[in-house]
């Protein structure tokens, strides 16, 4: 008798399994395709305003895989990145960290088709994690499958984007770290930074590689044709100087980019940096040699980067509008 009053607590336990396994996936933690029952043609929706976007501006495919990096590696994927300077407080897109990124009005077209179709349910930190996938797939890259359930950041955290964001001439120990802290391993950290084998970086960012003397780590043809198209050591921000991330195929998330740091012709310092550091230089050569293990690794890597540290439950909401967050 005794024994089984002891019992009773743990059978009581055994009993609430079921349910509070229910209410956590209720209250929070992403799973596959999250709005099957509250929105079932959500996934859809936003891959065809994103494929119609596409056609019509190429390079919004390439914003949505930047949104992505910059939104989910400040905090986590919560689309605080898309609140805009209001009530007293400046936008993450204000960070010079945020220096040259675009398109941020076309999300306001994705999420009107959600808002159509089911009105407050569809998060915008779900649209900037399901855009940036289904832009990988237009730009060549791989098929990856994501988790959703994120709900909104009610702040944004524009003090912030600087301690998580790396600058263009940070070292790499410091990159590195900064990957590691939202669960980015060297070799993810390595496939990521594949993403630069698409879009553009404006001439302020290159400059100082160029000017007054040539980075020696930069091949000296390469050097040359950059400062034919950056013709001024000191640009005008606002002016569009700017050069391909990749001349050779500037619109494919393929392995380019890493054969171009194998000829000394990364962009940025810290895109030459993942070729000559021992830590990085084994994957670089890796993928420069097979772009379907870029491929693999790149999918790992940004599904990984898309689930740190979610807003579940209700420290976050479902924003009306991705700008603002939501008052009544
Ligand atoms: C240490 C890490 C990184 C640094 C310092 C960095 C920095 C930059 C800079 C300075 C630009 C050029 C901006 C401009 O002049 O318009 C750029 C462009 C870009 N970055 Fe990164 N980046 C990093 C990692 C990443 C990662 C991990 C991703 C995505 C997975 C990413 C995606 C992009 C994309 C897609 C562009 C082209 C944007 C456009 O053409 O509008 N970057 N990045
Ligand atoms: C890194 O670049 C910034 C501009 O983005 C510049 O102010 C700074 O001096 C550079 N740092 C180094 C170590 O070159």
């Amino acid at each position: 008798m005794a024994n089984i009053h002891r019992l009773g607590p743990i059978f009581f336990i055994f009993l609430l399994l079921p349910l509070l396994l229910q209410i956590s996936s209720v209250i929070g933690d992403l799973q596959l395709d999250y709005y099957k029952d509250s929105c079932p043609r959500a996934e859809e929706i936003i891959k065809e305003q994103v494929t119609e976007l596409y056609k019509k501006h190429g390079n919004t495919a390439v914003s949505w895989i930047r949104n992505l990096f910059h939104d989910c590696m400040v905090q986590s994927c919560d689309a605080s990145l898309l609140l805009e300077t209001k009530y007293g407080v400046l936008s993450e897109q204000r960070s010079v960290r945020s220096f040259g990124m675009r398109n941020f009005k076309y999300v306001g077209t994705i999420k009107e088709a959600l808002e159509s179709e089911c009105p407050l349910t569809v998060s915008c930190a779900d649209i900037v994690a399901l855009s940036a996938r289904d832009g990988v797939v237009l730009l060549g890259g791989p098929e990856i499958a994501m988790k959703t359930g994120r709900k909104d950041s009610k702040e944004s955290y524009v003090a912030e984007v600087e301690a998580f964001i790396p600058n263009h001439n940070d070292t790499m120990s410091l990159v590195l770290s900064q990957f590691q802290s939202v669960g980015v391993d060297t070799e993810g950290t390595v496939a990521l930074f594949g993403a630069h084998s698409v879009g553009r970086t404006h001439c302020t960012i290159l400059v100082n590689r160029l000017y007054p003397e040539v980075d020696p780590t930069l091949d000296p043809d390469y050097a040359e044709y950059l400062k034919r198209r950056c013709p001024s050591p000191d640009p005008d921000p606002k002016a569009v100087e700017y050069t391909r991330n990749d001349l050779e195929t500037p619109m494919v998330l393929d392995n380019m980019y890493y054969k171009n740091l194998l000829r000394h012709k990364g962009l940025l310092s810290v895109d030459q940096q993942l070729a000559s550091d021992p830590r990085t230089s084994p994957f670089v050569e890796k993928m420069a040699a097979d772009n379907d293990y870029f491929h693999e690794q790149f999918s790992r890597a940004l599904a990984v980067l898309s689930e740190n540290n979610p807003v579940t439950g209700d420290k976050g909401e479902i924003r009306k509008d991705c700008r603002y967050v939501n008052r009544d």
